[in-house]
């Protein structure tokens, strides 16, 4: 089932998530439907917050469903490792018709539990270092605008609000 995603400005982007529990069937189907709901709006990411769920849980896939192997879950993750800086254009699903400049680690690995309960790593260079990041700021109510400074993050505010004021948002 494809769930709504929630934008900038909607109270539980801005929050942090909670440990999971237990993988109940509940979560196994949330899963499925952030999944779902990713490939649907040809995102490269998606966190359980965005969709109005407040758990620690992400997926990406840089290859937006081409490519089985392509695809990463995360519940309960952590960093294990991040070095170097990249600077590189970011974008959110949340955060529509947005983009800009955000720096972040060049590598990252971080582990977490798969959709079983299997603890695995994942370790990511590049894009996928910053998805891995992007996402984790998620499930601590951070979105790529918090990480913008001054005039940057300011144009973007105004704007949204602006376009929330018109009901375009
Ligand atoms: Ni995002």
């Amino acid at each position: 089932m494809i769930r709504p995603i929630l934008k900038y400005g909607d109270q539980l982007l801005h929050e942090p998530a909670q440990p999971v529990g237990e993988l109940t069937s509940d979560i196994d189907r949330l899963i499925g439907d952030m999944i779902e709901t990713m490939y649907a709006a040809s995102g490269v990411g998606l966190a359980a917050p965005q969709v109005g769920i407040p758990l620690r849980i992400f997926v990406i896939d840089l290859s937006v469903g081409s490519d089985p192997s392509g695809l990463t879950i995360m519940v309960n993750p952590v960093f294990v490792e991040r070095d170097g800086v990249q600077l590189e254009e970011e974008g959110c699903l949340s955060v529509p018709g947005f983009n800009a400049t955000v720096v972040r680690p060049v590598r990252a690995v971080v582990r977490g539990l798969d959709r079983s309960g299997t603890e695995h790593d994942r370790e990511g260079t590049g894009l996928l270092a910053r998805a891995l990041q992007h996402e984790m700021d998620h499930l601590d109510g951070t979105l790529f605008v918090d990480r913008l400074r001054g005039i940057k993050r300011d144009l973007i505010v105004r704007r949204i609000r602006k376009l929330a004021r018109a009901r375009k948002w």
